[in-house]
């Protein structure tokens, strides 16, 4: 279910460049979804995945973060090993995958030309990334899913990123919460070793640990 509250609407006008790819993309693809992508999962949720921005083929086609993209493979069936989700992911947005306890989104929520998206499109839209730590209640702790995931995760925590380096397995206490990092599950990242599904099951166990000996 989209947390709505904290999501851009379909045509958010913020990001010019954005804009411009996704009306390229609605004229060659009308079929897909072509919008920003709405965060996924429990309003109620301990834990927030925030992860880059959606993949072109990927979220931006299916509307749902992580579905169609590579990296949403590991992704998902790290979340149903731990406890996370339930279900089975089948790489469409209509499938039985559900999410316990977490909600998953974006630093990005457009899809950005090459993947890559310029340091004043993060700052626009980490006012959404924002909104959605404000609408979950319950949040204890996020998952960053890279530097661009981690460095605007502190700064929607209202954190300077000098203080907090990203670094694998690496554990920030921002006010009540807790952000841990991993690098990417991206196909690249996993291709070359960068990271092994061992490495980033690990990150889930912490967090697991962590949520599961969480009194509050
Ligand atoms: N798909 C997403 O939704 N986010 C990412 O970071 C990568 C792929």
């Amino acid at each position: 279910m989209p947390l709505t509250a904290s999501d851009p609407g379909r045509n958010c006008p913020l990001c010019p460049r954005l804009v411009a790819f996704r009306e390229e993309w609605r004229a060659k693809q009308p079929e897909w979804n072509n919008a920003p992508v709405p965060s996924f999962g429990v309003e109620e949720g301990r834990l927030l995945i925030v992860g880059l921005a959606p993949g072109l083929r990927g979220a931006n086609r299916t509307g749902r973060p992580f579905t169609g993209d590579y990296a949403g493979d590991l992704l998902y069936q790290t979340m149903l090993d731990f406890g996370f989700a339930r279900g089975v992911f089948e790489t469409r947005p209509d499938d039985s995958l559900t999410p316990i306890d977490t909600a998953i989104t974006n630093a990005v929520r457009c899809v950005p030309p090459e993947n890559k998206p310029t340091t004043d499109e993060i700052r626009t839209c980490r006012t959404f990334l924002s909104g959605t730590v404000a609408t979950m209640p319950r949040l204890r702790a996020i998952i960053a899913l890279g530097k661009i995931a981690h460095d605007s995760a502190v700064v929607a925590l209202g954190e300077r990123m000098s203080r907090h380096k990203f670094g694998h397995r690496a554990r920030h206490n921002i006010g009540s919460l807790s952000v841990f990092d991993s690098y990417h599950c991206s196909r690249y990242n996993t291709n070359t070793g960068v990271l092994t599904p061992e490495m980033f099951r690990a990150v889930f166990s912490d967090v697991r640990a962590f949520l599961d000996s969480d009194g509050s």
